[in-house]
This record gives C-alpha cells, structure tokens and sequence, in this order.
C-alpha cells in the first residue's frame, strides 16, 4: 500500500481549488437510479469512493460516461437490484442505492455495510422508514431483502427519525420522490449536502418542500426525468486545508469553496488566532495571525454544528496549541482512533470516553504512523506539516477515498510531501 513521506516545518503559501463535495455526489449519483433519462453532473470529484459508486451502479447495468469533472449516468434499464457485499464493504453511502432501488422498481437487495472502523454504524432508521412506506424488508444471510407490495409503489407516511441522519434523511427523500401520495420526514438532518440533493431532484421533476429544515414533505411522482446539477464545493475540503493553512503558517487562498458551509468552523478558528475571510471574488484567504494558536474547546453535532468529518484535523490543530483544550465526539463512538498515531508524533492527549483533552506542545516529531479511516489519516498529514523532521503516513490509501490530488494541492503551496508506491 502506498505511503506519504512528509518532511515538517515548511509554512504553506499559494492557492488551492476546492474540488466537489463527495457526500453530496454520492448520493446525487444514487439519484440516477430513479429516472430513465440521463442525469449528468458537474463537478464530481476524482476520488476512490465515487470510482466504487461508479463500479457498483454500472454493475447494477447503469451507463456511466466521465470527461473531467463531469459525470452522466443513465439507468435506462436496471437488470440487477442488486448492491453486493464487495462493492458495498468498500463504501457505506453505497446503502443509498436502497431508496432509489424500491422507488423506481419494488425490489432491492443491498448488502448490510457491516462494521466500521468509526463504530457500528448500523441502518436501522433507513430500514424502519422504508417499512412505514410500505416495504417488505428482511435481513437475510447479511443482505437487505426488500420489496413493495405486489400492486407496486411505496406509500407516502409521516416517518419521524428517532435520531438525525444524514444517510437516512437522504435514502427516505430519494424513495419519497417516486412513492404514491405525501411524505413528511421529521427530525430530518440539516446537511448542506441533502439540500443539494434536493435541489436536483427537483429539477428532475420532484416535488419538495422544506430541505435544509427539520421537516421535509416530498409529494410523490410517477416519474422524474433527466437533469443536469453542479454538486456543492467540499465543505470538509476547505476545513481540512483551511487548519492546514492556520498550522503550518503562510497565507493560503482557498478557491471555488463556500466559507457559508463552514459556519460553525470559522468561529473557532477565529478564537484560535487564525484570520479567514471571504474576498470579494468569493475566494477565502486564510492566515495565521501570530506565531502559535490558542487552544480552543469544540464539541461535534449534526450540521449547523461542528461537523465530526473535522474533528481528526482539530484535533491535530489542539496538540500544538498554547493551551489545553477539549474536543467531544457526539456523533460516532470509537473516533479518537488518530489519538495513539498522534501521541507517536509527541503530542499530549487523555481521552475520557467520548472527550478528549489536548494540551498543546511547541513541537511535534516526525514519526512514522498510520491510520484506519479517512480523516484520522488527513489529521496525521497535518500533524506532519509542521512536525520536526519527516513523517511516514502509512496505508494512505484511505486518503485517496476523500482527498483529491492531496499531494499536488499541498506541494503546489510549498509543503514537502512524497507518495512512495508500494
Ligand atoms: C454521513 C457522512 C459522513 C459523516 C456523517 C455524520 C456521507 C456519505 N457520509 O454519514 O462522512 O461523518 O454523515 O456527519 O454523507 N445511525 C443510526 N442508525 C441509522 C443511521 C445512522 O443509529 O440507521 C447513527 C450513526 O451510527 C451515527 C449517527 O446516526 O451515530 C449519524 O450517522 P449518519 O448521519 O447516518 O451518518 P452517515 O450518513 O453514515
């Protein structure tokens, strides 16, 4: 498997275009699925993970045609319902081909995601939401069974979500777009990316009120057509490269990213003594304002709040800050896997269940580490930047499934990374 080789200390000055958000192309591909007609996206990141949706749905007999950052995919006809367990254990947003499936043709067998290195990660509200539409679902030899009844489409149901989901919020709005009658989905996830889906099935014919809200109502259709969408710039891209910047000094200008989306990471890296701001061209210019940051105390929660695909790099932020400060992990247990990689580089941390408290060194040390899920490896790649001598990030891989042309973006601004192949 291939390896980074990071030397630390070189401040990062120059640009960094933001590519297309993968957790909203992911599902907006899913979304092909429930028209015959083409649905060509724009600004479709070059990641491992879209390349395994892509596999997975061109399986299932879906044309894919790719020219840069523009993907058309058509469903014309579907021959196979079926996800299988080796295309879905690469990638769990592969669970939102099950909507879509049992919307458009009242079957779908979709491999259970299984266990993940951040937790269980079960779908228990997917499944529960597609029975109150009327599905028939059992669990069968580690597959999803599921079907509609025998006269065919699902039936729109008041659904209220024990917990806020982003995956169920956008598999509930894919199904309800082609079910018979009105669906209301309470408690809803808030997610920039589910209002980006919304807004293209609307285009293609849906008819949605309230995305982006507690309560979404989906009037069902009998069909939805073709559409073109420009999938929303990579929130998590922009903090990961925003910290980047604030860590490892140097000005960095930020390109094609929303600083919108990022709401609740600009008052922290503000308290922290990072400067980020918004130019008028839409641009984002991010510097830090003195020599060391201040600690600073965050807590993830389901968006608008601090998002927990940021948590990792925050974290690696904290261990060379002026200062102790805390970071709570709400969202998934078992998250703090970056935490014994990062100790290996020096840094000072006491994790207490779901908190972890960070006291700040002056300088961390090359060391050579490794991670086990995508963002625990960024933070290390960050804690590499301005560590003393050089780091190996092993198995990076992961990297490859979320950050496109890490390498490029980072180098292009002066830091000295190098792939090893393996
Ligand atoms: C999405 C993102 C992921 C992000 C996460 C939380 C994509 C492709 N992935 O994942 O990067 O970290 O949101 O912002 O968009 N849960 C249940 N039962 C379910 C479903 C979820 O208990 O049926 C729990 C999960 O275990 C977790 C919480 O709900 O504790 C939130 O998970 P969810 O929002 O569903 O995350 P994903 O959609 O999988």
């Amino acid at each position: 498997m291939d390896k980074l080789k990071i030397e630390g200390g070189y401040p990062l000055n120059g640009e960094i275009v933001i590519g297309g958000a993968k957790n909203a192309a992911l599902p907006l591909m899913c979304a092909a699925l429930l028209t015959e007609e083409s649905l060509v996206l724009d600004n479709v990141p070059h990641l491992q993970d879209i390349s395994s949706l892509i596999a997975l749905l061109e399986d299932m007999g879906v044309t894919t045609q790719r020219e840069e950052t523009r993907l058309t995919l058509t469903a014309k006809s579907v021959p196979r319902t079926l996800a299988s367990y080796d295309l879905v254990r690469k990638m769990r947003a592969s669970v939102l081909v099950l909507g879509p499936l049992l919307a458009r043709f009242g079957t779908a067998e979709v491999s259970l995601p299984g266990g993940c290195a951040i937790g269980t990660r079960p779908v228990d509200l997917h499944i529960s939401a597609l029975e109150q539409m009327g599905a028939e679902i059992e669990i069968r030899d580690g597959y999803i069974h599921a079907r509609t009844a025998p006269e065919g489409r699902l039936r729109g149901a008041e659904i209220v979500f024990a917990k806020k989901s982003v995956g169920a919020t956008e598999n509930l709005l894919m199904a309800a777009t082609l079910a018979e009658g009105k669906t209301v989905l309470h408690n809803a996830a808030l997610e920039p990316e589910i209002t980006d889906l919304a807004a293209c099935l609307t285009k293609m014919g849906a008819k949605i009120s309230g995305a982006g809200g507690e309560t979404i109502e989906i009037e069902g259709v009998e069909t939805l057509s073709g559409a073109a969408h420009t999938v929303i710039p990579d929130r998590i891209e922009t903090g990961t490269y925003a910290i980047a910047a604030a860590m490892a000094g140097g000005t960095v200008v930020l390109k094609n990213a929303r600083l919108d989306l990022l709401a609740a990471l600009v008052p922290v890296l503000q308290e922290a003594g990072v400067s980020i701001e918004e130019n008028e061209n839409g641009d984002i210019t991010v510097s830090r304002r003195g020599n060391r940051l201040n600690a600073v105390d965050i807590t993830t929660e389901p968006y608008p709040g601090f998002p927990t695909d940021l948590q990792a790099q925050l974290m690696a932020m904290l261990t060379v800050a002026d200062g102790a400060g805390t970071v709570r992990e709400t969202i998934f247990e078992n998250r703090f896997m970056h935490v014994p990689e990062l100790m290996r580089m020096g840094a000072d941390i006491t994790v207490h269940g779901s908190s972890a408290l960070v006291r700040g060194v002056t300088r961390l040390k090359g060391a050579e580490v490794m991670a086990t899920d995508l963002r625990a490896s960024v933070s290390l790649v960050l804690a590499a930047l301005t560590a003393n001598g050089t780091t190996t990030v092993n198995r990076i891989y992961h990297l490859d499934r979320g950050y496109e042309a890490l390498e490029a973006k980072l180098g292009a601004c002066g830091a000295k990374l190098e792939r090893i192949a393996a």
